[in-house]
């Protein structure tokens, strides 16, 4: 009878999860820089596609310091979000809703791999692989300082464009009166007590 499945086979099976997830990940990047309109987003696609390469880089280093095949086992979690992110960039939405809606998908990206990341930390100290924790630890910085900088970029300007242009035509609420000054409130603002 075959041997029980170990808690480092599923370590293993995680990073091979992983693995094949970055490698999705280097297709949907440029797709997702593309559809930018914002140069500072797609920037930023763009620069974490360097990233994504070498994090690739430095999964293949943790499986060689384990002693284990270069391996990926297809992720299908990530292609969930990925073909999220897909049937945002059909969507008909004018360019500053088109950026606020990648930042969505692409931050929808960088917390499964933060997750991804952290579990695989926390087994690889737990199991007393401390190079692999060491090189993880790395890509968890980076996939953290990602999901910062979109962050960044939603709240620096491209969240408020968006929502001012789904504001001009009149037929909506005047989100901005209130910070400018006026004491009228929406219908349903004013329902209150
Ligand atoms: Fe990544
Ligand atoms: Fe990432």
């Amino acid at each position: 009878m075959a041997e029980a499945t170990t808690f480092h086979d599923a370590f293993i099976d995680e990073l091979r999860d992983t693995y094949d997830a970055e490698k999705q990940l280097t297709k949907a990047l440029p797709k997702l820089a593309k559809a930018s309109s914002n140069p500072k987003l797609r920037d930023a696609f763009e620069s974490h596609l360097q990233e994504t390469q070498g994090q690739i880089a430095r999964l293949e280093q943790v499986f060689e310091s384990l002693d284990e095949k270069v391996r990926g086992k297809h992720c299908d979690g990530i292609a969930g979000i990925i073909q999220e992110g897909k049937s945002i960039m059909e969507e008909d939405f004018d360019d500053t809703t088109m950026d606020a809606c990648l930042i969505a998908a692409g931050q929808r990206a960088e917390h499964y791999e933060m997750a991804a990341y952290g579990t695989l930390v926390a087994w690889a100290q737990t199991m007393g692989h401390a190079e692999a924790a060491k090189l993880l630890q790395q890509t968890l910085d980076e996939e953290k300082a990602a999901d910062k900088k979109l962050s960044g970029l939603a709240e620096d300007g491209i969240n408020q464009r968006a929502a001012d242009a789904a504001h001009t035509d009149g037929d909506d609420e005047p989100v901005g009166a209130a910070a400018g000054g006026s004491t009228k409130r929406s219908s349903t603002k004013s329902r209150r007590r």
